[in-house]
């Protein structure tokens, strides 16, 4: 099986879905925000803190490089920077999960640990910037995407069954 790489903005529930995901498929899942932190032995937040976002984008490349010669049969579900990565295309069928910006954030704070889903994410901690961010990403996001799910009001495991459905051309 071809790995699947899940991208989109932050809080759209790639985790979530990966764990459908795995749930209802043969795929292995990884995360590449996980590795890091596991390279690291520290948290994102701290490594932004300390070292600053580039030297966090260091590590994404890394692991993007890593992924490429070395993953086989994975979901890998990423933050929401990794798109950037020039090799994605080369690591995996790239599955973009979609929603507006609102619904996002009505996402993220709707969760039982919406405070600690917060905090734990340096580029949401100011909403304006975000939503910047948000902007300039999506049609980002689009162009590289080669399947697209919207997962707005709909529940993780409606996101799996439509992700293993729509990925089985590019297996
Ligand atoms: C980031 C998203 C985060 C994490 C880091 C940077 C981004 O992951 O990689 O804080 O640039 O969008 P999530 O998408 O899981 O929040």
């Amino acid at each position: 099986m071809r790995n699947i790489i899940l991208i989109g903005f932050m809080g759209v529930g790639k985790g979530s879905v990966a764990r459908e995901v795995i749930k209802h498929s043969d795929y292995i899942a990884i995360d590449t925000d996980d590795l890091i932190e596991s390279m690291q032995n520290r948290k994102i937040k701290n490594i932004f803190q300390t070292d600053g976002e580039a030297y966090f984008r260091k590590l994404e490349k890394d692991v993007a490089l890593w992924l490429e010669s070395s993953v086989k049969n994975t979901l890998i579900s990423t933050g929401g920077g990794f798109y950037k990565q020039k090799n994605l295309k080369k690591i995996a069928t790239v599955v973009l999960l979609d929603s507006p910006f609102d619904a996002i954030i009505k996402r993220i704070k709707s969760h039982p640990n919406a405070t600690r889903k917060l905090k734990k994410r340096p580029l949401l901690q100011d909403l304006e910037a975000a939503k910047k961010l948000y902007d300039e990403r999506r049609p980002e996001y689009l162009a590289l995407a080669d399947v697209v799910i919207d997962v707005t009001n709909k529940s993780a495991q409606e996101c799996s069954k439509e992700l293993i459905k729509k990925v089985k051309k590019y297996a």
